[in-house]
């Protein structure tokens, strides 16, 4: 299928576009700064002003919709609801089949600030007369990270023990979206979420552990209704299936397994370091064996 990535280059974008692109899927990523690609056909595009927009809705067959931009409150001139609009537009003049928006699990219970665009989006994609899907997740794992990394700046990190997380990897979203666009429009809502709801405290030592920091933690309870929504538990969901790929594990990856190819690969060639230790292991092409080029391991 032809789909159009809005938000392509964003933290779910970049598992979005290679994920797309790894199942056949031909790619168009939107964006406001140009890039270079051979597997993805980039094209430019400002959202919150509609331009670029009918260019790059024609012809596609699905439109995965990611791009966004948090900012402090309600906006009506935001990306999420000026942006969709725009969109909604175009795509309904161009007839696409089909608009996944990607917004966030408690977006209907915590509607305040930024949430209350992410409601208002969804709700202007299901009025919007073209075939929909909504996909609310939970919270990225890269996100928790950045958050984690501005409490980390100062000595201690205030820490409130009554707060849930269920971070997901982006990667399981991606592959969620992919068998979302091939069931089509199923004008529904669906939550899809990590695999454990673990508590704040364990967060927050589990990633000063992999990142080798030390930091004093300040037991204290976190003000304000974002906080609040939070701890009341709207932002985990139990809906199945669950994504895998827990916090630990994001943090502590396991070395990739050797692929089958491992012996042939590891088989020194006459003209190979292995057996000529005296060569620059860092060269690409060894002298005397004419094309020959060292096997890159992913
Ligand atoms: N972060 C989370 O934990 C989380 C959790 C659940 C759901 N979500 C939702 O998942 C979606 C993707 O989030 P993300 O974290 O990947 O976002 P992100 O990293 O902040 O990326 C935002 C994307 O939006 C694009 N964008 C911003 N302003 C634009 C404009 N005026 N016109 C066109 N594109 C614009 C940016 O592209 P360029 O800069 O290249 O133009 C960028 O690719 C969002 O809808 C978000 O609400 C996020």
């Amino acid at each position: 299928m032809h789909i159009l990535v809005t938000g392509a280059t964003g933290t779910l974008g970049r598992a979005v576009v290679p994920a797309f692109v790894r199942t056949g899927h031909e790619v168009r990523a939107f964006s406001r700064a140009s890039h270079p690609g051979q597997d993805v056909e980039w094209v430019w595009g400002d959202l919150a002003w509609g331009k670029g927009v009918h260019g790059a809705v024609r012809g596609v067959d699905a439109i995965i919709h990611l791009a966004t931009l948090a900012r402090k409150g309600h906006r009506p001139d935001s990306v999420d609801l000026a942006g969709t609009r725009w969109l909604l537009d175009a795509a309904g003049e161009a007839g696409v089949p089909h608009l996944v928006y990607v917004s966030i699990v408690g977006a209907d219970q915590a509607a305040t600030g930024y949430l209350e665009d992410k409601l208002e989006a969804e709700r202007l994609v299901r009025e919007s007369g073209i075939g929909w899907t909504i996909l609310r997740s939970t919270t990225f794992h890269q996100h928790l990270e950045v958050l984690l990394q501005e409490l980390a700046a100062y000595p201690a990190i205030p820490l409130d023990r009554s707060i849930p997380w269920q971070p997901v990897c982006t990667s399981e979203v991606a592959a969620c979206l992919i068998d979302l666009v091939a069931a089509g429009p199923e004008r529904g809502v669906i939550e899809y979420g990590g695999p454990e709801i673990i508590g704040m405290e364990e967060v927050i030592r589990t990633w000063l552990r992999a990142r080798h920091l030390h930091r004093l933690l300040l037991p204290m309870r976190y003000p304000g209704g974002r906080w609040a929504a939070q701890r009341a538990g709207w932002h985990v969901t139990d809906a199945t299936p669950l994504g895998r790929i827990s916090w630990r594990e994001h943090l502590f990856p396991e070395p990739p397994e050797p692929s089958d190819d491992f012996a042939i690969e590891h088989t020194a060639s006459p003209t190979s370091p292995a057996t000529q230790p005296d060569l620059d292991p860092n060269s690409h092409v060894y002298g005397g064996d004419e094309g020959y080029e060292r096997p890159t391991r992913l």
